[in-house]
């Protein structure tokens, strides 16, 4: 970051801590630091005001309370950290009722706290804004204005001040009522593809790190099994593990998300370019003009998918019970699944399925 970023953000910072816009808000804190994020950051989460539990106490936005532990979940699940995104709140002092309790804020004060919304997005220059929740998404109206709504426009990326806007739901307790966490991690992962394409140019030489969860050993485990299999075959074949699982023994055996795609069940996870991190024990290839995987053997210095005998035995009691059919035979098999036969049948009485969860 240069010098001169630098400053404008200490300005920034400054100018807010200095604030009197807003007369019932004298004294309280202003949640906006160095805490919020790297200035230079690729893309701005804005959520609705510091909570009394949360940022308030904290001074970290969306930190410290069960709206922050979700966000920082998703944020994960979508490959990103905090390190490389800058967050804030539509008012960045805490809205109280009478009791002291959080209370939404009103027109006015998200209004005054949008001029100060708006030299956060000049300093930082966040090619994606997300929006988490209507009152976010409404305080963006006064930068530029603009007809998007929650239930219109959630998870789609669109035109704003020159950079991409994508609205989404509030990670709290409250809104997920409305769309649940698998629905949020789905969004999540929208977020996370979209700035990486956003990024592309600049981002297109950068390290992959290997993921960490379990659940990618088991997926190192199907394509050394296979030795070599279609992407298509890896994500049916996780659906399948994760389906049997839930159906045998009541949980899912993997913490992947599936979503309703065109051809069937999609593991988000698997959904982009997954399979750099894995250096050279993977190989992509074309065949038939669809994406293969292969499992190179990188000899006594590799290490052997950790999955205890446990875990083993079950993979490979799914592995025999697909056995070995073409990737058609595959996609029949996933389309005789409960969740599949129940989405099909809601598609066909009308109700739109792409991008649901299932599972
Ligand atoms: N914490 C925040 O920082 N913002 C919210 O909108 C909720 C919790």
């Amino acid at each position: 970051m240069t010098s001169k970023a630098c400053q404008d953000f200490e300005d920034v910072i400054e100018r807010v801590q200095g604030c009197a816009l807003c007369p019932e808000m004298v004294g309280c804190t202003r949640v906006l630091s160095w805490a919020n994020g790297s200035p230079d950051a690729k893309i701005m989460f804005i959520g609705e005001a510091p909570g009394r539990l949360g940022a308030d106490r904290t001074a970290i936005p969306f930190h410290g309370d069960v709206s922050g532990d979700n966000f920082e979940k998703l944020i994960q699940l979508a490959g990103l950290s905090r390190r490389e995104v800058f967050v804030t709140n539509a008012v960045l002092c805490n809205p109280r009722d009478d009791k002291g309790n959080n209370a939404p804020p009103s027109r006015k004060v998200v209004k005054n706290c949008a001029k100060n919304l708006k030299i956060q997005i000049d300093a930082v220059q966040p090619k994606v804004v997300v929006t988490l929740g209507a009152s976010a998404l409404g305080a963006t109206k006064f930068l530029e204005d603009h007809n998007f709504t929650l239930s219109e426009n959630v998870r789609t990326a669109n035109d704003w001040l020159g950079r991409t806007l994508v609205p989404l739901y509030h990670p709290g307790a409250r809104a997920m009522i409305h769309r649940n966490f698998a629905a949020q991690t789905a969004d999540y992962y929208f977020v996370g593809e979209i700035l990486r394409r956003a990024d592309n140019s600049e981002k297109k030489n950068r390290d992959f790190s290997k993921p960490s969860s379990s659940s990618w050993e088991v997926v190192r485990y199907i394509i050394q099994r296979y030795e070599s299999l279609s992407l298509f075959k890896l994500h049916k074949t996780m659906y399948l593990l994760d389906f049997y699982s839930l159906k045998e023994f009541g949980k899912r055996f993997s913490n992947f998300v599936y979503i309703r795609q065109k051809d069937g069940p999609y593991c988000v996870e698997l959904g982009s370019r997954w399979f750099k991190a894995f250096g050279n024990e993977i190989q992509t290839f074309s065949l038939e003009g669809k994406l293969h995987i292969r499992w190179v053997s990188l000899g006594l210095f590799q290490e052997k998918p950790l999955l205890d005998e446990e875990q083993k035995r079950f993979v490979d009691a799914v592995l025999d019970r697909i056995g070995i059919v073409a990737d058609s035979g595959l996609k029949s098999r996933v389309y005789l699944t409960e969740p599949m036969k129940a989405s099909l049948l809601a598609e066909r009485a009308g109700v739109r399925q792409l991008n649901r969860p299932l599972l």
